[in-house]
């Protein structure tokens, strides 16, 4: 993808009009920007993908692309940089090629994300938001991404690494930086963070095997579901009648529970105190 040289975003101070894209990159992204904008009633309903788009191209939201987005759509400056400033998935300088998130909110910490975020700290030499030297990894810890059930869970351009350990964590991130491959434990193959933004603009992931891989909720988010169906008796019931009783297990149940999760990829940890897997993964049609 091509890239263009630009400053990271500013805030405070009033700045000079921010350069425009060489004619080239302008000429290109205005024909994908007029494509998302066509899919939209109105068209400011664009933004969060064009700036994912203008992300794609640079690594990160520059002042040049948020003044594209703005001109496109017909917005202030203003109105664009107060949306790009408070989604956090857009970055607002120049940053990794994988952005490598550590859950730290409160099951994940207590799990073991703490633990990992502080290890992988170490290990890099970075800080929270800080780019290794090489440029390919940067780390951040990030809120809850809705895996609590696979917790702890590291994420990388937004794709799932469940039941994480400090060592699987360190792993990771040396195999990211050697270009080794690395396989989430659920989702879409990984690819860059630009690669990625693309793709949050609306563009179809042309890799080979990508869409399909994507798959549904994981064994242990389905839970849940199941026992409120009833198919997984062996746990203490509460209906909603207010009554309270305590079902026997059945033959061939198990106990579903939070450690459930996947652990065959190359990055769950096999000695994870979560132990091995006992139910059907996504991608095993689940
Ligand atoms: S607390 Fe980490 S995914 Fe929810």
């Amino acid at each position: 993808m091509t890239t263009t040289p630009s400053s990271p975003v500013p805030l405070g101070m009033p700045q000079p009009p921010a350069p425009q894209y060489p004619a080239e990159v302008r000429r290109r992204l205005e024909a994908d920007a007029r494509e998302i904008i066509a899919r939209y009633p109105g068209s400011r309903s664009a933004l969060l993908p064009l700036l994912h788009l203008v992300q794609a191209e640079e690594g990160h939201v520059t002042r040049t692309g948020m003044a594209f987005c703005a001109e496109l759509l017909e917005l202030t400056t203003a109105e664009v940089t107060a949306v790009a400033t408070f989604y956090t998935m857009y970055r607002r300088k120049p940053s990794g090629d994988y952005q490598v998130g550590v859950c730290t909110n409160t099951l994940c910490a207590v799990m073991g994300g703490d633990a990992i975020f502080d290890e992988l700290k170490a290990h890099l030499g970075v800080g929270n938001d800080e780019t290794t030297a090489d440029g390919k990894v940067t780390l951040e810890h990030i809120e809850c991404n809705a895996a609590c059930d696979y917790a702890p869970v590291v994420m990388v351009n937004w794709e799932f690494f469940d039941n994480q350990t400090p060592e699987t964590a360190k792993r990771l991130v040396d195999d990211l930086r050697a270009g080794r491959p690395v396989e989430p434990t659920r989702g879409a193959p990984l690819c860059t963070y630009q690669e990625t933004s693309r793709i949050l603009a609306g563009f179809p992931d042309s890799r080979e095997g990508a869409v399909a891989a994507s798959g549904g909720a994981g064994h242990a988010s389905l839970t849940g579901l199941r026992l409120a169906k009833g198919e997984a008796p062996g746990r203490i019931v509460r209906p909603r009648d207010g009554a309270h009783r305590e079902e026997p297990p059945q033959p061939g149940s198990q106990h579903l529970s939070s450690h459930d999760a996947p652990q065959s990829t190359s990055a769950s940890d096999p000695a994870h105190p979560a132990g091995p897997e006992t139910g059907p993964t996504d991608k095993e049609g689940e």
